[in-house]
């Protein structure tokens, strides 16, 4: 019987490429740098399944590329702003992705960025490789206290609610914005919820994205955000570089308008070293690693060859983010 033939799009841990191996004709593109779009195009002609990363941009015109063949599309990443999913539900394609595995890690991540930031570490470390560190002083590298402050999550999902149970160990006040209300949240986190994102934004020390990249969340942090917010204010970013216009940021931390900002996802990526918002004393930048550990980075690709296999073989895939697609699949 012929195997289904299935394109990778990078090198993805073992653990999920053995899976995949065993059953399907694959072809991995094993290249550091992702395919480009012509190449994408070129390799997913005929084939039956995809599994892609973030860094890939899987369109109608890449899905017509493909063919009719193709039965499913895992992604190797929980966000999924890079498919258009509209157009894979249309063809009837499910699309997968990998929630959960990846929460605690990311919200690891943001913890570490806030912590960071608030503590100046980074530029202390600089300062001693720069050889400036001369004596003890009262004034030096002073920063915020995290204790007893107020911390503002946008998105009370997965990793909001990590990031929040995080926060609470450091005594944090926690306020929230999401388009659902979660009572559940109130008595668990003590984490209260705000009727709009403009009051979390005017009563936080620190802010934290956890919203996915959607029509209505691109851009949603922008020029009037860092006006209405504290000039104290610490933002952190570890869902998508889209959700603010980082053109206003660069103004507003130039500006002191907010005073620091830490960022592990950017617009575009990667910047370069001497990108003028990289240069900023006051911005501290990591290559979007939210989910980079070892551990997790193995279930994720377990997570992201299970989807792929359960489309290529036509069952339900475990973790689809367009379930509708099975209604147009019967119709
Ligand atoms: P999630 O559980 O779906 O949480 C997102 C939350 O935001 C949900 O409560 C969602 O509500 C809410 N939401 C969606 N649109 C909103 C809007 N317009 N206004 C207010 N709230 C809105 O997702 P997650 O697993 O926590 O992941 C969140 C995002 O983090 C991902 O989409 C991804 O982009 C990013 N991420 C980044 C990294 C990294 O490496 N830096 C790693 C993992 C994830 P509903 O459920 O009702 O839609
Ligand atoms: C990483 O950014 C993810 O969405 O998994
Ligand atoms: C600082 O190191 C102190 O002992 O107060």
């Amino acid at each position: 019987m012929r195997k289904p033939k299935v394109f990778v799009t990078r090198e993805i841990p073992e653990a999920g490429l053995k899976l995949i191996q065993d059953s399907c004709d694959v072809e991995i593109w094993l290249e550091d740098l992702p395919p480009s779009k012509e190449t994408l195009i070129e390799k997913v002609r005929g084939i039956d399944g995809l599994l892609c990363l973030l860094t890939d941009s899987v369109d109608d015109i890449v899905m017509e590329a493909a063919g009719s063949r193709l039965k499913v599309i895992s992604n190797y990443a929980v966000g999924y702003d890079n498919i258009d999913l509209k157009c894979a539900t249309k063809r009837g394609i499910p699309v997968g992705n990998t929630p959960g595995v990846l929460t605690e890690t990311t919200a690891d991540l943001a913890f570490a960025l806030l912590l960071s930031a608030a503590r100046k570490i980074v530029n202390g470390s600089n300062y001693v490789r720069e050889n400036k560190w001369e004596t003890w002083g009262p004034k030096l590298l002073l920063g915020m206290d995290i204790f007893e402050s107020t911390l503002g999550i946008i998105g009370m999902g997965r990793i909001g609610q990590a990031v929040a149970r995080r926060a609470r160990g450091f005594n944090m006040k926690i306020l929230y914005y999401d388009h659902k209300h979660r009572p559940e949240l109130g008595k668990e986190s003590s984490a209260e919820i705000c009727n709009s994102i403009e009051e979390v934004l005017r009563c936080s020390d620190f802010i934290s994205l956890h919203v996915p990249l959607n029509n209505e969340t691109r851009f949603s942090i922008n020029r009037e955000s860092f006006r209405i917010m504290k000039n104290s204010a610490i933002l952190i970013n570890t869902a998508r570089g889209e959700i603010v216009d980082q053109e206003a940021l660069y103004d507003a931390l130039s500006h002191k308008v907010i005073a620091y900002a830490a960022l592990d996802v950017t617009t575009p990526e990667p910047l370069r070293g001497d990108n003028k918002l990289v240069l900023l004393e006051n911005c501290l930048i990591v290559p979007h690693i939210g989910s980079a550990s070892f551990r997790t980075r193995n279930k994720m690709a377990v997570m992201s060859a299970e989807n792929l296999l359960a489309g290529l073989t036509n069952e339900k895939i475990p973790y689809v983010v367009n379930p509708e697609v099975y209604d147009v699949l019967q119709s």
